[in-house]
């Protein structure tokens, strides 16, 4: 077999790194459908586009996010939630794609989780610059389901805390195709992106995207 000798992408291995007793960054797990991946986010923004939201502190998100399922998430002056209905557009959020739903499922049980259902899928799109400061996914009704979340395009350092805010971060490389499960008692572990450096992906440009499933309702 010849190796191409310019691309990580193609020379990354599928491994597991371990973050905590429920929590683990899949290497490389999406990295031969991420084309396929790339084409769903782009139908799912054709519904309900990217758009940069507010928290209830007034401040505009640098990631720009959509959701699709059966809930979508958004922040805005009263808070954050999971609501059913994409405030931008009116109507509902388009339907998860199976091949997202059947990523996140296989990413799930590979770490551990059987039978995972995520009824939601945040999808957040990062340009050079952007970041998402610590916090903890807690808006989600069933804090048992763990949280699936895989990375396309240019990397990012994704910070890794505990529980409280207070404890000190870890910081992991995040590549295209990877993805992070955590779930159990990492779940409410606080977590947040750093900005992302100048990069140019060869299939995404210069843009992060970042998928999270979650069950919500
Ligand atoms: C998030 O915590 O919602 C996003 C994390 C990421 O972009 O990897
Ligand atoms: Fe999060």
């Amino acid at each position: 077999m010849t190796l191409p000798l310019f691309d990580d992408d193609a020379l990354a291995e599928p491994s597991t790194e371990v973050l905590g007793p429920a929590a683990f960054v899949l290497r490389a797990f999406a990295l031969n459908q991420a084309s396929d991946l790339l084409h769903e986010i782009e139908g799912v923004a054709n519904i309900s586009p990217h758009r940069h939201m507010t928290t209830p502190g007034g401040h505009t998100m640098s990631a720009a996010m959509t959701s699709c399922g059966q809930l979508g998430w958004v922040s805005d002056a009263r808070g954050y939630r999971y609501v059913a209905v994409d405030p931008l557009t009116g109507k509902a959020w388009p339907a998860m794609p199976d091949r997202l739903r059947n990523l996140a499922q296989e990413a799930a049980a590979s770490a551990g989780f059987a039978d995972f259902r995520p009824d939601t899928c945040l999808i957040n799109r990062y340009l050079p610059g952007d970041r998402m400061s610590l916090h903890q996914d807690k808006n989600e009704s069933n804090l048992n389901a763990p949280i699936v979340s895989v990375s396309l395009g240019i990397p990012a350092t994704f910070l890794f805390g505990g529980i409280e805010r207070s404890e000190p971060t870890r910081r992991v490389q995040l590549r295209h195709g990877d993805v992070v499960v955590w779930g159990g008692e990492d779940r409410l572990r606080f977590h947040g992106i750093l900005p992302l450096k100048p990069d140019d992906h060869r299939l995404v440009g210069p843009r992060r995207f970042n998928l999270t499933f979650r069950c919500a309702g």
